[in-house]
């Protein structure tokens, strides 16, 4: 049995690259460690009854913590747990800087000293800040880091001590930068799990800016796939970006999330535009395809479906989360869950 060590398992990405590797790698057994912030949710591991799988709360930021949870003879750390909504690290950077620098930075250091084979970094494209509308350009791995935010300048932070782990100690490392996941259990503060509820609800769907801006979307499998082959494919020192090549602007996904649910397009009002927004994301995954042999299996249409009938059929997941239920549940459920799978 081969064992892996995933930071940030409760999260959306984090969940959903459990339950795939659960069900297609049957000689992984996974240390799922993650510190339960207010993003983190046992409910997202609800149903997952498999010894493979050990969940250890703690953060990465503690340094003994992550040292007693990393298992002996561990292949490869997944690192998922960050800060990583926007618009909080606009309000404030520090837990931003703290997760996803600092936690990092221990992560590799545990990582080296237990002699762990690879560590994949799971970045995003927006440490290459934005693009203009032009669609002859795209992101590719050589394009400059040009963080807009707090959160991505921290991604971007993290990229480097990831590179400056392996130049100088030669901890064997590869970096995956996505466009936007969306799939079922998305923390309901993003924007399509915001728009679905809205829309649900009759609410107004509040859009920032023109609503022009574009960002590149991919369904939360498929990244997790590609980041899945970035440990067993990927070349040491090496970035890939992810993406499946659909640019779409803020508004044509807000309507398509309106036609699907049969609501109409006036629920739509348009907002000031945030700070520092990124005007367009573009990934160009070509070098992932080549070299992995990847491909997205789920297209935007099929996806999108597949989220909305998730999200409808899974009201109390949304509920527990806005009434804060989820957190009681953390408290009842974590010492069972510890319990029931010992590490
Ligand atoms: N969501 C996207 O569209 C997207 C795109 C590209 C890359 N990413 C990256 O993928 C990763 C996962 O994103 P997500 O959308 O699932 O985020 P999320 O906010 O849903 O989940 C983050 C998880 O990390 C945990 N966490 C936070 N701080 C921690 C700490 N100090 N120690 C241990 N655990 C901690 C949280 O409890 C939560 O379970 C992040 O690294 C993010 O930067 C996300």
């Amino acid at each position: 049995m081969r064992t892996i060590f995933v930071t940030g398992g409760a999260g959306f990405i984090g969940s959903a690259f459990i339950r795939l590797v659960l069900r297609e790698q049957p000689d992984v057994s996974i240390v799922d460690f993650d510190a339960l912030t207010y993003a983190g949710n046992l409910e997202n591991l609800e149903g997952i009854d498999d010894p493979r799988h050990v969940f250890v709360k703690g953060d990465i930021c503690n340094r003994e913590a992550v040292r007693e949870a990393l298992p002996k003879g561990c292949e490869a750390i997944f690192n998922f747990a960050a800060e990583s909504h926007v618009d909080r690290s606009i309000n404030s950077a520090y837990e931003f800087l703290r997760t996803n620098i600092i936690g990092t930075q221990i992560l590799l250091d545990e990582a080296r000293a237990e002699g762990v084979r690879r560590f994949i970094q799971v970045s995003t494209d927006e440490v290459m800040g934005s693009l203009p509308d032009d669609e002859n350009e795209m992101f590719h791995e050589d394009s400059p880091l040009r963080p807009n935010s707090p959160y991505a300048a921290s991604k971007a932070a993290a990229e480097c001590i990831v590179r400056a782990a392996r130049e100088t100690h030669g901890v064997d490392s590869v970096i995956t930068r996505c466009g936007n996941n969306y799939g079922p259990r998305q923390f309901p503060e993003k924007l399509i799990p915001v728009m679905i509820a809205k829309a649900m609800n009759d609410e107004p769907l509040t859009v920032y800016g023109d609503g022009k801006n574009v960002r590149d979307w991919i369904f939360v499998d498929d990244h997790c796939r590609a980041v899945w082959m970035a440990f067993e494919k990927g070349r040491s020192g090496e970035i890939y970006n992810i993406g499946a090549r659909k640019e779409l602007q803020n508004l044509e996904v807000v309507k398509d999330i309106l036609d699907k649910l049969g609501k109409p397009h006036d629920l739509i009002t348009f907002v000031p535009d945030r700070p520092g927004h990124d005007r367009r994301y573009a990934i160009d995954p070509t070098k992932t395809e080549t070299e992995f042999g990847w491909r997205p299996e789920t297209d935007w249409n099929k996806g999108l479906g597949m989220t909305i009938d998730w999200f409808i059929a899974n009201q109390a997941w949304v509920d527990h989360i806005r009434s804060g239920e989820y957190r009681e549940y953390h408290e009842q459920a974590s010492g069972q869950y510890l319990k029931a799978n010992p590490c």
